[in-house]
């Protein structure tokens, strides 16, 4: 089968390095990868949002299957633009991919299907946000609507916060479109838990349980970004609280997608946090979660991409998903100034970090030049070890990361510690 991969990150990257082992694969394409993909596909210079190339290419390359990873291709339609060519895809469709895509319609079905999550109030107009806000008391939560690039979303503490943040995306237009619409929620207290879970609309399969740390810099401070790092399982996720998942928000959200007439197939990512009434749903992705895929998926003993054939073909009941019972940390090393500005184009030194056992060091944003690879954006590399425990599993980690090397390089150091 010829497939393609769409995405050009260290989610991506794990992705492409688990499923070019399946000898049904004969050949394999990323649109556009990066460097480190490019030592296991094809990369091809098409942004992953220009729907109408992905297509061509498709045609003029004889795709029979499709992986379209990133939330912003799902949002555009690249899975119903793919399939209406007669293209298999791993994905939802865009009608199910709105449960990433509007922050609005995940917050409306969880209401109307008595799912947990945070209270929320929906503002159209500036001057009725800073009044409530003004009125509430902090901290209280900010989102944009739409997507926005990992940045649409403040935990403000205090009353100027919540301002700044009510004018950046309703005056100032920060996130365009995406924040014409806002949420103002209450906030949560409790650990923060990432379920991935496999699902084809009839049968949902969650995975390993894993924590993202979101913020900037240690012990959790600075910006929020993209992820600076995971580890997997998630030590506060006890069996007990998956079995309460299950049954008060895995299941039901699966079966209100399918009573909305927007069944979701593919990997439907929970953000939830474990509050003193139970688990809440934070945020839902229709996706995997970068970084959470390069922590994930390396304790993935099952074939992904017989995995991935299943879920589009509805037949996930007949796979058995088997993860392995080790621990796995993943650190990720950015450009200094992310998740602001940064300065790219620094060549990488890799050391010998990938000779350690269990480790692996997924590229986020690099690109190749023959055999030398430099940095190409904000979050560079992602750095996953697999040990027989967290401990182990996170000193093979940072063992890893200070065996690499270059200008502007920086990461957090409590990755699985705080
Ligand atoms: P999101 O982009 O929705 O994942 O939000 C980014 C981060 O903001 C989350 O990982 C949480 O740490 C935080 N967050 C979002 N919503 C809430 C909430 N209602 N209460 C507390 N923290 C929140
Ligand atoms: N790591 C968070 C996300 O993928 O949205």
């Amino acid at each position: 089968m010829n497939v393609m991969i769409i995405g050009g990150g260290g989610r991506e990257h794990v992705i492409a390095e688990c499923v070019s082992h399946n000898p049904r694969i004969t050949k394999l394409y990323a649109l556009p990868g990066n460097g480190g993909i490019s030592k296991v596909a094809e990369c091809v210079k098409i942004s992953a949002e220009d729907i109408e190339g992905i297509v061509e290419f498709a045609k003029t390359h004889a795709i029979d299957f499709a992986i379209v990873a990133p939330d912003d291709p799902l949002a555009l339609g690249a899975v119903d633009s793919l399939e209406a060519i007669g293209i298999k895809c791993f994905g939802p469709n865009q009608k199910a991919a709105i449960i990433e895509s509007s922050k609005i319609f995940a917050k409306e079905l969880m209401t109307k299907y008595n799912i947990p999550t945070a209270k929320y109030k929906i503002f159209t107009s500036v001057d009725e946000a800073l009044s409530y806000a003004a009125l509430s008391d902090c901290p209280i939560v900010i989102k944009a609507d739409g997507l926005a690039k990992g940045k649409g979303v403040t935990v403000a503490e205090n009353f100027k916060q919540a301002r700044d943040a009510i004018m950046s995306c309703m005056k100032d237009k920060t996130f365009g479109k995406s924040g014409e619409r806002i949420l103002i929620e209450e906030c949560l207290r409790g650990p923060e838990v990432t379920v991935l879970a496999f699902t084809d609309g009839k049968t949902i399969v969650p995975m390993i349980s894993s924590m993202d740390h979101k913020r900037a810099y240690d012990s959790n401070k600075g910006p929020n970004t993209g992820g600076m790092g995971v580890v997997a399982p998630n030590f506060y996720y006890t069996p007990e609280i998956a079995d309460e998942c299950m049954k008060r928000i895995f299941i039901p959200t699966i079966e209100a997608m399918n009573h909305e007439g927007r069944t979701f197939k593919g990997c439907l990512y929970f953000g939830l946090m474990l509050t003193k009434e139970g688990p809440k749903v934070i945020e839902y992705n229709c996706r995997f979660g970068d970084p959470e895929a390069e922590a994930v998926l390396p304790l993935l003993e099952s074939d992904l991409f017989d995995i991935m054939l299943a879920v589009c073909d509805e037949r996930l009941d007949e796979v058995d998903v088997k993860f392995s019972n080790k621990s796995s940390c993943c650190v990720v090393i950015a450009s200094n100034g992310y998740p602001s500005t940064y300065l790219t184009g620094y060549e990488i030194d890799f050391g010998d970090s990938e000779s350690i056992s269990g480790v692996h060091v997924f590229h986020s944003g690099t690109r190749r030049e023959g055999e030398k690879y430099f940095t190409s954006g904000g979050r560079v590399l992602a750095v996953n070890a697999v040990g027989d425990d967290s401990v182990s599993a996170r000193e093979k980690a940072y063992d890893a990361v200070s065996r690499i090397k270059f200008d502007g390089m920086r990461y957090r150091t409590d990755i699985g510690a705080c």
